[in-house]
This record gives C-alpha cells, sequence and structure tokens, in this order.
C-alpha cells in the first residue's frame, strides 16, 4: 500500500479515522450488486473504508458475503443494511455472529429496536436528510452521520451537499460526519474537511474501478458520460411519491415513467395498497441495476451515477484513485495552510 505523508489531511480526519479504524477517512459508499467481496475488500486494503451493500440478500447470502470478505481483508469494513428489508433483524443477527464492527442503515427512518440491536456490538451509521433528523439520529444512538447530498447517484434527497453541509456541519460540531454525493476530486474532499466533516463517502468514482465487478459496458458508459447525464428520475403520479434515483439517462430512464404509469394505475383502481406499490417500485429499480451492472445491458438497465461521473476518466485500481484524492486534497490543505504549519 502507498502511503505518503498527509499531516494537514490528517488532522482534519483525525475523528473520522478514528471511527473507521482506517489510513483516510474515505469510505465508499454501499452499491447494490457492486460492493461485494473484490471492491469491499480492495476499498479497505488500500487504506479506506469499503463497505458490503445488503440490498435484497437473504440472510444466508449476506452471511456468506461478510465471510468471503473477511477473508480477502484484515482491515475494517462495514455493512449497509435497508432499513425497510422484511428481515431487517435477521440480518443484523447475521452481522453479529460475523463480528461486523460497523452497520451502515440505509433507505429510510432507522426503527429503534434495530439501532438498539446494533449498539451491542457494533457502530451505527445512518443518513441525515436534514439538520432536524441529524440532531434526532444523535439523539437516538447513531454513532455517526453520512449527510448524502442530491448529487449522489442512486436513491437521493432533494437537497444539495453544499446546502446540507452548511446547515449541518457547523452546528454539530462534535459529531462525526461522513460527506456524501458529488465528491470526485481531493479539492471536494478538502472542501468539506474545512467545513467540519470527520470524513468523505464516495460511490460513482468507485464503481467504475478495475476491481468493480460491474459489466465491462457499466464501466464504459461511466468513463463516457458528463455530470450532465446523470439525471434525476422523474415522478409521474402525485398519489405515488417514489424516492428519486439518479442514473445515467437511457431508455430504461423512459421504461420507469412507464413502470410508474402501470403502477399508479393498479394504484387507482384499487387493486394494491400504497405501501406495496412503493415496494414494487423498488424492487424494480433492483431488478434495473442489476440488468445494467451484471447483465451489462445498460440502455435498458438502470445505470445508477452520481454527477462526479463527469470526473471518471478511465478504469483505475481502487489504490490509484484513494492515492490521488489524498494526494489531491493534501495539496490544496498544505496551499492554504500558513508556511510554519505546513
Ligand atoms: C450504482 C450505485 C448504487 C448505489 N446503491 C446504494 C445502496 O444500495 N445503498 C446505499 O445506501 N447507497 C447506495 N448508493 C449511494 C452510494 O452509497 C454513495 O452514497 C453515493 O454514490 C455517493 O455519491 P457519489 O456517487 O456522487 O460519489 C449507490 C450509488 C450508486 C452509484
Amino acid at each position: 500500500m502507498t502511503d505518503t505523508a498527509s499531516p494537514n489531511l490528517d488532522r482534519l480526519t483525525a475523528r473520522g479515522r478514528a471511527f473507521l479504524g482506517t489510513r483516510h477517512a474515505i469510505m465508499a459508499g454501499a452499491m447494490s450488486w457492486v460492493s461485494e467481496r473484490n471492491l469491499v475488500s480492495a476499498i479497505s486494503n488500500a487504506g479506506g473504508f469499503g463497505v458490503i451493500a445488503c440490498g435484497a440478500m437473504s440472510p444466508e447470502l449476506l452471511q456468506g458475503e461478510i465471510a468471503a470478505t473477511k477473508a480477502m481483508t484484515q482491515k475494517p469494513f462495514g455493512v449497509n443494511l435497508i432499513t425497510m428489508h422484511p428481515q431487517l433483524m435477521d440480518l443484523i443477527g447475521v452481522c453479529r455472529a460475523q463480528g461486523v464492527t460497523h452497520v451502515v442503515l440505509a433507505g429510510g427512518v432507522p426503527p429503534g429496536p434495530a439501532i438498539a440491536a446494533i449498539k451491542e456490538f457494533a457502530k451505527v451509521v445512518a443518513f441525515a436528510p436534514n439538520f432536524a433528523f441529524a440532531r434526532k439520529l444523535l439523539r437516538s444512538g447513531a454513532d455517526a452521520l453520512v449527510i448524502e447530498g442530491s448529487e449522489a447517484g442512486g436513491h437521493i434527497g432533494p437537497v444539495s451537499l453544499a446546502v446540507l453541509a452548511q446547515e449541518i456541519l457547523p452546528a454539530l460540531p462534535d459529531a462525526t460526519i461522513f460527506a456524501a454525493g458529488g465528491l470526485g476530486r481531493g479539492s471536494g474532499i478538502a472542501a468539506m474537511l474545512e467545513m467540519g466533516a470527520s470524513g468523505v463517502q464516495l460511490g460513482t468514482r468507485f464503481a467504475a474501478s478495475a476491481e468493480s465487478i460491474a459489466h465491462p459496458n457499466f464501466k464504459k458508459m461511466f468513463i463516457r458520460a458528463a455530470a450532465r447525464d446523470a439525471v434525476a428520475s422523474v415522478q409521474f403520479d402525485p398519489r405515488l411519491p417514489v424516492i428519486p434515483v439518479r442514473a445515467l439517462k437511457n431508455a430504461g430512464t423512459e421504461a420507469f415513467m412507464e413502470k410508474q404509469r402501470e403502477v399508479a394505475g393498479r394504484l387507482e383502481r384499487g387493486e394494491v395498497e400504497l405501501a406495496v406499490a412503493q415496494l414494487d417500485i423498488e424492487h424494480y429499480w433492483a431488478g434495473a441495476l442489476r440488468r445494467a451492472v451484471i447483465d451489462g445491458d445498460v440502455e435498458n438497465g438502470s445505470v445508477m451515477a452520481g454527477q462526479s461521473v463527469g470526473m471518471v476518466s478511465s478504469e483505475e485500481s481502487v489504490q490509484t484513485i484513494i492515492d490521488e484524492l489524498v494526494t489531491e486534497a493534501e495539496a490544496v490543505l498544505t496551499s492554504r495552510a500558513p508556511a510554519s504549519a505546513a
């Protein structure tokens, strides 16, 4: 592992690095189908913090994925669980039995019993979409927060990282907070740390890395795309609220409108309850993402990507990406530091 000195960066990330137990306070956000043993272990071995995406996995599959990841790295990594998974408590049991040290709860309000159960054996990380919620999560026992801006890939909230960072970071100076969404260069990382973040989380830049198992078509599309190609999905019917998803524009973007039309029709005819209709939409996304990531059908599948996709210019190793981010961030911080402190 390459390890050049980065004193300014290390000073600003001391809390984040201690929390994660890593060389760098760089988390690779969980990405369904992408964040499995190969990518997760590569990130952790390179000094970052890999996170397994459980997605819709069964407890048995998750158990196998954690065990396989442990066989590939001695370094810390986490597991991302979706709170609406019907077997959430069983998945938490698997994490406990496997000695997982950090659990990231995504996809909605984390239930109190889930937080309590995780805290018996691991640290809890949760997503905060605004200041009031951030404070509530910390009071409910979350050990660290991720603030993810709407620039991010995958399911997104409505507010940009620039705004979330200003709203949340100065107001919670003692909290461990990781900034995510749209970060693709060391300069962006340095800016977030200077505003008070303890570390950062990136997804898009790692999705197209050499160690990512994503299909070559998926990676090629990332390399060619510009920021403006990563668009948020549009809600078709106000009666069917769906969480927007940011992905590269393709025929699948149109197909999603058709899917919403079909589900909204069933809802209107009273054939399904709202919660079932919303779950149907979520299953649609999981299938569409698999189609693009695993099968390589980047025309009809969902090529989820953040606006930082414009900063992906080639297929690089995870180590190269992390080293580059660290070097860039340290250079920016050094250029601003007084000569005596540099
Ligand atoms: C292909 C893809 C799949 C994703 N899947 C998940 C997921 O399953 N769970 C989750 O919490 N976040 C998911 N995300 C969000 C990432 O974990 C991360 O927070 C985000 O990518 C950060 O923004 P960036 O893409 O601009 O770096 C996904 C992102 C991408 C690009």
